[in-house]
């Protein structure tokens, strides 16, 4: 009978035993499948290179690895019942079809460093599609803030009518926060970015491993040189890409509490063709924002991640255990959901309503007393006096607006300087895409 774990001796464990450790892995680990691969051709290219297979071997390995690969892209790979995770399905695929050659695979290697570099791999591109998705959202903010530019709307200091703002400055808003995020987007990369292979168990070996080839091999920037900080690095790329994500979705979660807003009677400043709301089982006149409510939710949960990773992690002793196996089980779901969110509301914003005439309405008439009062400064009343006067007539209720608004300064309403931000995303961009 084929031994079911790779560190089988003459015994076989619980079952229940086996249940509880193994967790979520025979699911979560599928995602790795392609990464671990791709560790395990590097690895096998370096062993050739320090004379622990020989060329034949390497050359048999890498095709079985590489028909390994095809399965994947078909969608075809499993983790058969019994067989605990990503590593030892591969392994035992390798052993089942060469034999004693298969088993060469995992010298100088532990699966320590092995689902290491696969995380590593995997939250590159996780994060190059988070990456994408943010990009997908900026533009379509930023050109929405374009079209809409001359169109204005009340700003609020303390949910108090406060200042004439406009759709321009409101989409262009979020697209530049954006831009923030992305810069740590671009940390969280560059922390991922770092091959870790080579560390073994988290002590390194014996064997002359060459890790410049494997970093080389695998295309990372650089290496985690000391093999202990490399294991260190389980959770802290994690950890890094999750404050980059609760950045975004700080950010998203932010505007998608606009929208309910905007969207509210009471506001009346945007709307969406009704098959992009939802209604009510009792009152049949509802068309609710139930998108951006759940998009709502779902970012403030992402926000409480890097708080999850933290305590996790927490004072845990030097070197693997076990409990970082977890992290996947928090940092999987939430690559995907961010995406997720953001394609959602780049969906949604293509079918936006902006109501053109929001001003009109005599509720927003003291939008205006600091354009007035700034009126009469320019005219040559020092500012302090046509604040008092202008501070008068409202007082008496005699304030006449004159609604011309007239911003010309770098980022106001009527220069947004939308070019310059984009050209700030694309800088960003460009290190990651
Ligand atoms: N599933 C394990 C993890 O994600 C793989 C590494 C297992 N290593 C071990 N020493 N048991 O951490």
């Amino acid at each position: 009978m084929k031994p079911s774990k790779l560190w089988s001796k003459d015994f076989e464990p619980d079952k229940m035993i086996e249940q509880f450790t193994v967790g979520q892995d025979r699911v979560l680990d599928l995602r790795l499948a392609r990464y671990d691969v791709q560790g395990s051709m590097a690895h096998i290219k370096m062993l050739e290179s320090i004379g622990l297979l020989t060329a034949a071997e390497l050359q048999t390995l890498t095709a079985e690895l590489q028909r390994i690969m095809d399965v994947i892209d078909r969608g075809e790979f499993v983790i058969e019942p019994g067989i605990e995770d990503v590593h030892s399905q591969v392994e035992f695929m390798l052993t089942e079809r060469l034999g004693d050659t298969g088993k060469k695979i995992h010298s100088g290697r532990s699966r320590n460093d092995q689902v290491l570099v696969d995380l590593k791999l995997f939250m590159r591109d996780e994060l190059k599609n988070v990456a994408r998705a943010v990009k997908r959202t900026f533009d379509m903010l930023q050109s929405l803030s374009e079209q809409h530019k001359d169109v204005l709307m009340p700003g609020y200091t303390h949910l108090q009518v406060a200042m004439p703002s406009s759709f321009g400055l409101w989409f262009g808003a979020y697209a530049e926060s954006l831009v923030d995020d992305v810069r740590m987007l671009v940390a969280a990369y560059d922390t991922a970015d770092q091959n870790p292979l080579g560390s073994a168990a988290g002590y390194g070996s014996s064997f002359p491993l060459d890790r410049e080839m494997t970093t080389r091999e695998l295309g990372f920037a650089t290496l985690h040189y000391n093999v202990v900080a490399a294991q260190m690095s389980r959770g802290k790329t994690e950890r890094a890409a999750a404050m980059a994500i609760a950045s975004i979705a700080s950010t998203l979660g932010h505007f998608a509490m606009d929208v309910c807003m905007y969207m509210c009677q009471n506001f009346g400043f945007i709307s969406f063709p009704d098959e992009y709301t939802t209604g009510s089982s009792i009152m049949p006149h509802k068309k609710n924002p139930d998108v951006f409510e759940i998009m709502r939710g779902k970012c403030n949960r992402l926000q409480s991640v890097p708080n999850e990773i933290a305590l996790l992690t927490a004072n845990l002793p030097l070197g693997y255990n076990r409990d970082l196996q977890l992290l996947k089980d928090i940092i999987f779901p939430a690559t995907t959901e961010i995406a997720g969110c953001l394609d959602m509301c780049t969906f949604m914003l293509h079918h936006i309503r902006v109501n053109r005439d929001i001003l009109s309405d005599p509720r927003y008439d003291y939008l205006f007393t600091v354009e007035d009062v700034n009126r009469l400064t320019l005219g040559g009343m020092p500012f302090r006096e046509a604040y008092r006067t202008v501070g008068m007539q409202v007082q008496h209720g005699e304030y006449v607006p004159d609604r011309s608004v007239n911003h010309t300064h770098t980022g106001s309403i009527g220069n947004l300087c939308t070019e310059a931000i984009a050209l700030k995303m694309q800088k960003l961009l460009e290190h990651i895409l």
